[in-house]
């Protein structure tokens, strides 16, 4: 039993790190840090994400116009979980993930366990991200007066809700032309699309190739500079304040009203659900090693990436919600829908545009950090010795990022947005509360180690955290609750099969 809970030793694993390689150079500073937040942060949450929060969806309420407080409550619950992520981080002072932590601290069996949740906020968050970023580029062509097969734009699930929700209001005798355009496209799909053996052939092929492409950049390597880093963020920001300032032009206060119309219920499903386009901040803690001081600078740039990113949610919400009714702005593309809806094509291309850019950055950091993640397993023995296997020309972890890159682009291919979301952050949230209480354990367990960050009020704090992110995580339907218990089974199962025996921790021992 003991060796479930055995730990990888920090002499080992600095050691290991430095194996044929430069130490990391500490020259980051909180400007940076906040910008490398920011740049993992902003993408498909805000720009697609946003849309089904506020107006619902077929098993969640919309927020309404109170989409801003759903916004302020999923902050809060970040920011909780930022200082316990900031706390583990700065413990073991090696760049890694989440994973590493644990290994070092709480033991195999946990490390196990974060590490396959950790493809759920990984590889499946960048399913959704891929999809947002088709909607997008879709849009933008539309923009630019370029049309593309519905039967190869979107999921077959989204096309046949589609094509039912047109038939019911032809049915009850509604205008079919009152329903938003995406739906009417949507169902579009359903009638053009060319069958085999009957069956309609329906999948999201943008999303499929923008995957592929991420993967093929990052397989020939790409040297992470921080000059193109910041170009995104401010790209992104750019585009975002375009939204918010053209957009309050369009605003007609009547769409504020009823500002809750689903009440409380409304706000803290739609939180559950925005949570997504937090996701990201902790994402910073993997450059700990890198960090300048981190003991200051690693919470001031995560809580500083919070709260820009919180600021301009609000803003877009406010703006978002009053220039469309809540209920129409159910869209993968809610924000380039409020101009096309005004008929302003060329605003809603130019968003269209910024949303491209930002979902691709995200895309780019979540692919990056999943292999290394599996990669970091395999060279621990958990997954076979294959998946660390480095290209010899590239020196990049290709077996992984192939992988990753081919099994993403596949589900970006036919899964819907929505049900992968909200996965996404069922997995996320998990890791969240297996971080905070890892802090709690650690300072009784060992609480001596050194702790260059040290997380304010404990056990307060991490108990707020584990607390608020329980909360949202029960607000998820219970369909993605049993999807979520499948896959954790299904890892245990792979790690008492396969890593317990493996495990080169084992073999040392
Ligand atoms: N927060 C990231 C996004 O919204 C995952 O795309």
């Amino acid at each position: 039993m003991t060796h479930l809970f055995r730990t990888k030793s920090l002499d080992r694993l600095v050691g290991e790190t430095k194996a044929g390689e430069r130490q990391l150079r500490r020259t980051l500073g909180p400007v940076q840090l906040t910008a490398l937040g920011i740049g993992a942060i902003i993408g498909a949450g805000i720009f697609s994400t946003v849309g089904t929060a506020a107006a619902g969806g077929s098993d969640h309420l919309g927020a309404g116009p109170a989409l801003v407080l759903s916004f302020v409550l999923t902050a809060v619950a970040c920011g909780f979980a930022a200082l316990c992520y900031a706390e583990f981080a700065s413990m073991v002072p090696v760049a890694g993930s989440a994973y590493t932590y644990a290994y070092a601290t709480l033991g195999e069996l946990v490390a196990w366990i974060i590490g396959w949740d950790l493809i759920i906020e990984y590889a499946v968050g960048n399913v959704a991200v891929a999809i947002s970023w088709s909607g997008y580029f879709q849009e933008l062509l539309r923009g630019f007066g370029v049309g593309f097969p519905e039967w190869l734009g979107v999921d077959y699930r989204s096309a046949a809700q589609a094509a039912a929700e047109v038939a019911d209001a032809a049915r009850s005798g509604v205008d079919v032309m009152t329903l938003t355009f995406p739906v009417r496209q949507a169902a579009q799909a359903l009638v053009e699309a060319p069958r085999m053996a009957g069956v309609p052939i329906v999948f999201d092929l943008p999303a499929f190739l923008i995957v592929m492409g991420v993967t093929w950049v990052l397989v020939r390597g790409i040297r992470e500079s921080a000059w193109l880093n910041t170009s995104m963020v401010v790209l992104k920001l750019a585009i975002i304040v375009c939204f918010i300032a053209i957009g309050a032009f369009y605003v007609r206060p009547e769409n504020w009203s009823p500002f809750a119309p689903n009440g409380f219920r409304g706000v803290s499903s739609a939180a559950a659900i925005i949570f997504f386009a937090y996701i990201g901040f902790d994402a910073i803690s993997t450059a700990a090693e890198e960090t300048r001081n981190p003991q200051r600078n690693m919470p001031i740039g995560m809580i500083a990436s919070l709260v820009v990113c919180t600021i301009i949610y609000i803003l877009v919400a406010i703006v978002l919600t009053g220039m469309v009714r809540w209920d129409q702005l159910g869209t993968a593309e809610p924000l380039a829908t409020a101009f096309a809806a005004l008929g302003m094509n060329w605003t809603a291309a130019l968003i269209s545009f910024g949303a491209v850019f930002a979902t691709t950055s995200v895309l780019v950091v979540f692919q990056l950090g999943q292999p290394r993640i599996f990669f970091s397993m395999a060279r621990d023995g958990l997954l076979p010795a294959w998946a660390a296997r480095v290209h010899p020309r590239y020196r990049t972890p290709h077996v992984t990022t192939i992988l990753t890159g081919i099994v993403v682009a596949s589900f970006a291919a036919v899964a819907n947005i929505n049900e992968v979301v909200e996965l996404t952050n069922i997995g996320t949230l998990f890791a969240f509360v297996l971080v905070s209480i890892g802090i709690l354990v650690l300072r009784r367990t060992d609480p001596g180690r050194p702790r260059p960050f040290r997380t304010p009020w404990v056990p307060l704090v991490p108990w707020l955290s584990v607390c608020s992110c329980l909360y949202l995580m029960f607000e998820l339907p219970l369909v993605t609750w049993i999807r979520f218990g499948v896959w954790l089974a299904i890892g245990l199962v792979f790690y008492f099969m396969y890593g317990v025996h493996r495990s080169h921790l084992r073999a040392s021992a």
